[in-house]
């Protein structure tokens, strides 16, 4: 492809970036939560684990654009991913297990030896996104989530 017919095409030449969230991102990060889960998280309760000091908050950006995010929290050599979502026009384009990878280098870094997260039942595309990278079930949640009520998974995966 030409560099014209690449611009043409939007974004092909903007430069991504992967950083720690911070306070001014959360308008941002709202939106996308909005956009991607049925309960999703306040300003205030994004913007209490950004700040918190075990928080591992990071954030994908296409130019100017948050596209992608990922929450959690660093605990006992264990890292717990809170949420993780991308935004819908960017999605099926590698972004979520990229930005996956990417907070796992992170934990890693942060002295986490493994990785848990719950998931809902019949989220098959998280489902799928995270078998493919290796998280294995180890347990189920009954009545984990609400609105609407269901189970939840938890899985687990070693980091190396
Ligand atoms: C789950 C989510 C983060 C995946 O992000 P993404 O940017 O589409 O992820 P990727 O493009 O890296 O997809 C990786 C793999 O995930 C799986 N996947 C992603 N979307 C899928 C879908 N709609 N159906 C089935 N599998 C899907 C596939 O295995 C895919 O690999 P493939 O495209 O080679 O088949 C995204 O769908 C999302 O934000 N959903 C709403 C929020 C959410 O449910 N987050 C998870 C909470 S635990």
């Amino acid at each position: 492809m030409g560099c014209a017919a690449a611009m043409a095409e939007g974004t092909a030449l903007a430069p991504t970036r992967f950083a720690l969230l911070q306070g001014e991102d959360l308008g941002a990060v709202r939106a996308i939560e909005q956009m991607s889960f049925a309960n999703p998280w306040s300003v205030e309760e994004l913007g209490w684990l950004v700040q918190e000091e075990e928080g591992l908050c990071l954030g994908v950006w296409v130019g100017d654009e948050l596209i992608g995010y990922g929450l959690g929290q660093v605990a006992e050599g264990c890292f717990h991913l809170a949420s993780l979502a991308t935004a819908p026009a960017w999605r099926r384009q590698g972004w979520g297990g990229r930005l996956l990878q990417e907070l796992l280098g992170w934990a890693g870094q942060r002295g986490c030896r493994a990785c848990r997260l719950e998931v809902r039942t019949s989220n098959r595309a998280a489902l799928s996104l995270y078998r493919n990278w290796g998280f294995r079930e180890v347990g189920r949640l009954e009545r984990f989530y609400t609105r609407p009520v269901e189970d939840g998974l938890v899985m687990h995966r070693e980091l190396s």
